[in-house]
């Protein structure tokens, strides 16, 4: 496996596990930049009510599904934070790539903000109408996250998906990767308002533009 050396523990792990996690490896100023510039696209109003269920016939549950979203877009942002973080996963693409020979053609990313009280109820990211969704990516973005403001993202036992597998903090520059298909997982409802980047490495050419 020929891997940039800083990218080595955490391809490591996914190798032996499917799941990796690393704090701090991306440059703090980045993490920075992009919760400003999330922040900043929530008070324009540029976040939505995110949706579950099939591709074709999306619903907003909120019991189930309780964050509000952007999708990033290269050139969006005064900062310029969306295109670094958009140019740092196509690096990271190429590299699941050469590793894993997954075959990803694509990705996507949208900023995620859970209100306090909001969580997402177990799901698998590989759901009906998104079988093209391989490797998901979450980067956390709230300052000074504690334990006692919940919020935490739930792994569970692919071989068992009753049982609780990890639980993890959404701490500030935390990444976490995981293989979309093998683990359902969930969000503990929080205790302030919660944010990250959160998006796919996918199987699929790009849609055509018509
Ligand atoms: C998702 C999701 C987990 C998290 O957006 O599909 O499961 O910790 N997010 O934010
Ligand atoms: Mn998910």
């Amino acid at each position: 496996m020929i891997v940039e050396r800083e990218l080595e523990a955490l391809f490591g792990q996914l190798a032996e596990q499917g799941f990796s996690m690393q704090d701090g490896l991306l440059p703090p100023e980045l993490i920075e930049d992009l919760y400003e510039e999330g922040l900043r696209g929530w008070k324009d109003g540029l976040f939505q009510e995110a949706r579950v269920g099939a591709a074709q016939r999306p619903q907003h549950i909120p019991a189930i599904r309780g964050d509000t979203i952007q999708w990033l877009e290269p050139h969006c942002g005064e900062s310029g934070a969306q295109s670094r973080f958009l140019d740092w996963t196509e690096t990271l693409r190429h590299q699941l790539n050469r590793a894993f020979y997954l075959g990803l053609q694509r990705s996507e990313f949208h900023f995620a903000r859970y209100a306090t009280g909001r969580g997402y109820a177990r799901h698998l990211d590989q759901h009906r109408g998104q079988p093209h969704r391989r490797i998901t990516l979450i980067l956390y973005l709230t300052p000074d996250w504690r334990a006692g403001d919940g919020g935490e993202l739930c792994l569970y036992d692919p071989r068992n998906p009753e049982k609780e597998w990890r639980r993890l903090l959404p701490e500030h520059g935390r990444l976490v990767l995981f293989r979309s298909e093998l683990f359902p997982h969930a969000v503990r409802p929080a205790r302030r308002p919660r944010w990250s980047v959160t998006g796919w490495f996918r199987s699929d050419e790009p849609p055509h533009p018509n």
